[in-house]
């Protein structure tokens, strides 16, 4: 997809925040420092539109980028840093359910894994509160740079096996260093959107 205009249009904790234009909305999920932040801005050819850093943590709120006047792409805070505290935590599970229970314009999830370690019991419980929720999940295991080019099959093959995706959702190994995956991952897209 060619990008034309990329903006943030609000950060937001609860839904009164929330835009209200209706346009669809792709929410991203994934442990924190995981990759989700860095996957928008490749995916939109900012380099820093999105807040990353190299420490866990970074995005604290719901952060609604409009993008090219079309839809959204709902940046989240992460799960699984172990030093958070159970308020924070607690803070972060509310914002998240009320978010992914009420809001009628969302229309996919992205799930960031780490294409180089098996997925987590944290990202599993991810997957399977969104699926709860109905929702068509994009898996997109990033880091692919980071492994041999022999190793690929392997790595993907454990991703599909231990989060036991459905077969009607997909697994697109990603790397926001190069960009491989990103015509995939927009091809799944425009059907959402
Ligand atoms: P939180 O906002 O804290 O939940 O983190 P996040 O998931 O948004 O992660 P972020 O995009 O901030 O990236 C975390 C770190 O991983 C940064 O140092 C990025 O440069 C690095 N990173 C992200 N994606 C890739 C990738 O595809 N390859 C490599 N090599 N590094 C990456
Ligand atoms: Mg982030």
């Amino acid at each position: 997809m060619k990008i034309t205009t990329a903006e943030i249009i609000t950060s937001a904790v609860s839904a009164k925040q929330y835009p209200n234009d209706r346009s669809p909305e792709i929410a991203l999920a994934g442990r924190s420092n995981v990759g989700k932040s860095s996957f928008i801005n490749k995916m939109i050819q900012r380099k820093n539109l999105v807040r990353t850093s190299s420490k866990p943590g970074k995005t604290q709120t719901l952060n609604f980028y409009k993008i090219n006047d079309l839809f959204y792409f709902v940046d989240v805070p992460g799960y699984g840093y172990a030093k958070v505290s159970k308020k924070e935590r607690e803070k972060w599970g509310g914002m998240m359910e009320e978010y992914f229970q009420t809001r009628e314009t969302l229309k996919a999830a992205i799930l960031i894994t780490d294409i180089r370690h098996e997925p987590t019991k944290d990202d599993m419980q991810m997957y399977g509160y969104l699926k709860y929720f109905e929702l068509p999940v994009i898996i997109v295991g990033t880091k692919l740079d980071k492994i041999p080019k022999g190793k690929r099959v392997k790595h993907l093959n454990q991703t599909i096996h231990t989060l036991q995706v459905e077969s009607t959702d997909i697994v697109i190994p990603f790397s926001a260093e190069t960009g491989e995956g990103k015509a995939d991952v927009w091809s799944i897209l425009k059907k959402y959107i």
